[in-house]
């Protein structure tokens, strides 16, 4: 791909001597128009504009909303647009601008409160799912993804041109590249690896003005924003240039699961000390939910210890019999298993499949629809003493709600080496773990709703004294709105924004909205968490 196109300097030219303002319900009627007048013949637009009369454009709009919380939103996009080249993308940023529109990008699609996909003002959907390309040079140990691949179809594709070459990011098959990579990004390499931010070695932007820029044509700075500042406050990432990290051609791979009764506490207890400490190529998340004991018949608190080694069972059980023998791991608890396998395995786990299936199990982009949810994170410095996890126990037991989880993922390794200010994602040295929270809910009706949002903030309220604080971390990939949204149409001062800012990013926060306040001064690219311009008197 080559850095800016001659062809759209010259739209640039125009757009920046016309600032319009939205006046009338044609808007998107001239928006498209417009679309229409920039197209050459030969990339015609006409086949990937879906305006709100196109018979189409519900099932465009509904087929990568992940969280059904927002699959009824009156909030909806004027016209969405599939772009299947850049000049697309170029003259959708262009057209909104001058047609008062403003853009969401959506690549996966699993923007935890629906940003990429709902607005308050009149919008138009950028849904980049056609631009799913992925080159691997195994040779080379790098790969090309475009943004609107899934993490499941860059995995498939490592996993057909090498066998000892994996990939630092999430679990979760249907994630989109576009906002994974721009807000961080774990998995079960983050330990040796850390995070797909920290391995990223080149990126195409288009900006503002519509101009297609690599590295070195964006600059560091820019460059250093969009891995992990989020995306969406900056322009649109078409495609990233990444680095495969080597993994063996054995992995290990299991999911022990204890309640109470079988000693869950002690072993939770032990699992938070020694997490964090363990070989780096060993990683064993913890996740804690009530479930209905088919032992005894009742309700309990079970957590679950899933794993994966990077080696062998022989080498693994020997580890954690020496570091973590309160688990009482054995040898048929395991998996032995290709590192794909091991991402079918972990994949599985979240669509309630065997997970010994094939790896094309990955391709499937509509496997799992979770219901309706609410996610939130924190980052733990301490073990959460007993009376903490009994009162956690508590909430949890509370049969008003359908399903509460907590998902712990231990530090250490790659984590705590790489420095706070590296890259925009601030949260490393310190933290012993990162807990996610999610409530799910199927039962329809605002009541509902409400009492499942009142849960996950109670639940939240009553673990701030056992995670970080001042900032209380949070991370922007598990969106939460609840730590505070910018004002003003997106327009907040600096100031107001330190308020969730600071929790995303910590003091990367400051130089995020010098960035932003350089390549996109007057705030184009907004969202209720956007990073602000700095205004003259702020800027420092
Ligand atoms: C079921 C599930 C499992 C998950 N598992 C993990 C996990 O294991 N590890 C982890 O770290 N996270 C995980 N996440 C969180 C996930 O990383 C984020 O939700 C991520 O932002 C999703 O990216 P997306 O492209 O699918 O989302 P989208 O909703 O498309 O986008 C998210 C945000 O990024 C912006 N954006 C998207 N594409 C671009 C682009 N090309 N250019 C500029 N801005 C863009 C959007 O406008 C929006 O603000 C999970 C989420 C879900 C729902
Ligand atoms: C599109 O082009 C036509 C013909 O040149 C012009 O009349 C019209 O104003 C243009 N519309 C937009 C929205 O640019
Ligand atoms: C809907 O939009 C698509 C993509 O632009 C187009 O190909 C199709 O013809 C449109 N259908 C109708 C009925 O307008
Ligand atoms: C690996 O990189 C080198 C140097 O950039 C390049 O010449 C070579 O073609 C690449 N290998 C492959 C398989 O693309
Ligand atoms: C629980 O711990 C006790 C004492 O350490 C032990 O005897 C018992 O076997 C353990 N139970 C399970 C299910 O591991
Ligand atoms: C738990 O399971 C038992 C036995 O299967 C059943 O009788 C009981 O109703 C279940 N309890 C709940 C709360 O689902
Ligand atoms: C794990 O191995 C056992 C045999 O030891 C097998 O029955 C099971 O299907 C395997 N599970 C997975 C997920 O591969
Ligand atoms: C994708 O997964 C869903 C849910 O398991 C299934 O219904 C569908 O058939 C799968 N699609 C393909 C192409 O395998
Ligand atoms: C969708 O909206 C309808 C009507 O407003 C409402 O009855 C229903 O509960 C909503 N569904 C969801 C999933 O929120
Ligand atoms: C930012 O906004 C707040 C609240 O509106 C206001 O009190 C403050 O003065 C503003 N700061 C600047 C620098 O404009």
């Amino acid at each position: 791909m080559k850095c800016l196109s001659s062809y759209f300097t010259v739209v640039t030219a125009i757009s920046l001597f016309f600032s319009f303002t939205p006046s009338s319900a044609d808007t998107h009627e001239k928006f498209v128009q417009c679309l229409y007048n920039y197209s050459h013949n030969t990339n015609s637009i006409s086949n990937v504009v879906y305006t709100q009369t196109n018979s189409s454009y519900s099932s465009v709009l509904d087929l990568t909303i992940q969280n059904l919380r927002f699959s009824n939103s009156s909030l909806k996009p004027h016209v969405i647009v599939t772009p299947l080249q850049i000049s697309h993308i170029q003259t959708t940023i262009i057209c909104s601008q001058r047609h008062g529109l403003q853009i969401r990008t959506r690549s996966g699609g699993h923007d935890y409160e629906g940003l990429s996909y709902v607005a308050g003002v009149p919008f138009v959907i950028l849904d980049l799912l056609n631009l799913r390309q992925i080159t691997v040079d195994a040779e080379n140990q790098t790969a090309w993804v475009q943004s609107g691949a899934t993490l499941g179809e860059l995995y498939y594709s490592i996993s057909q041109k090498s066998k000892t070459l994996g990939f630092p990011a999430g679990v979760c098959a249907t994630v989109g590249i576009g906002g994974h990579f721009s807000g961080g990004g774990y998995g079960f390499l983050m330990r040796k690896y850390g995070l797909a931010a920290d391995n990223i070695l080149d990126a195409h932007i288009i900006d503002v003005n519509g101009n297609l820029l690599d590295r070195k044509a964006m600059g560091e700075d820019l460059f250093w924003a969009i891995r992990g500042g989020g995306g969406a406050s900056f322009g649109v990432i078409v495609a990233w240039k990444i680095k495969l990290v080597p993994v063996p051609s054995t992995v290990t791979v299991f999911r022990l699961e204890r309640t109470l009764e079988e000693n869950a506490t002690e072993i939770i207890q032990k699992w938070q000390l020694v997490a964090n400490k363990l070989d780096e190529r060993i990683m064993i998340r913890m996740d804690m939910a009530r479930v209905n004991s088919s032992q005894h018949g009742k309700l309990t608190i079970q957590a679950s210890f899933v794993s994966m080694f990077l080696g062998g069972v022989e080498e693994l059980i020997p580890l954690m019999r020496k570091s973590f023998p309160e688990l009482g791991l054995v040898r048929k608890d395991c998996n032995e298993t290709s590192w794909i396998g091991s991402v079918v395995f972990m994949n599985a786990g979240l669509i309630g499949s065997t997970g010994n299936e094939a790896p094309e199990v990955l391709l499937n982009r509509t496997q799992i629809r979770s219901g309706k949810y609410k996610g939130k994170s924190d980052y733990v410095r301490k073990p959460i003493p007993i009376d903490g996890l009994r009162g956690l126990w508590r909430l949890l037991y509370d049969d008003k709600i359908e399903y509460g989880q907590l998902q712990f993922a231990p530090y250490g390794g790659r984590m705590s080496d790489i420095s706070e200010s590296e890259i925009p994602f601030s949260h490393r040295s310190g933290y012993i773990n990162h807990i996610h929270y999610v409530v799910v809910w199927g039962e329809e009706g605002n009541e509902a709703t409400q009492r499942h949002m009142d849960w996950i903030r109670r639940l939240y309220k009553y673990m701030e004294p056992y995670v970080s604080s001042s900032p209380r971390a949070a991370y922007i990939n598990y969106r939460d709105l609840d730590v505070g949204v910018n004002n003003n149409n997106g327009y907040t001062n600096y100031t107001q924004a330190s308020i969730w800012g600071f929790k995303y990013f910590n003091n990367n926060f400051k130089r995020l909205a010098r960035v932003k306040t350089k390549v996109d001064p007057h705030n184009f690219f907004r969202n209720e968490q956007s990073i602000p311009t700095l205004q003259k008197e702020e800027k420092y």
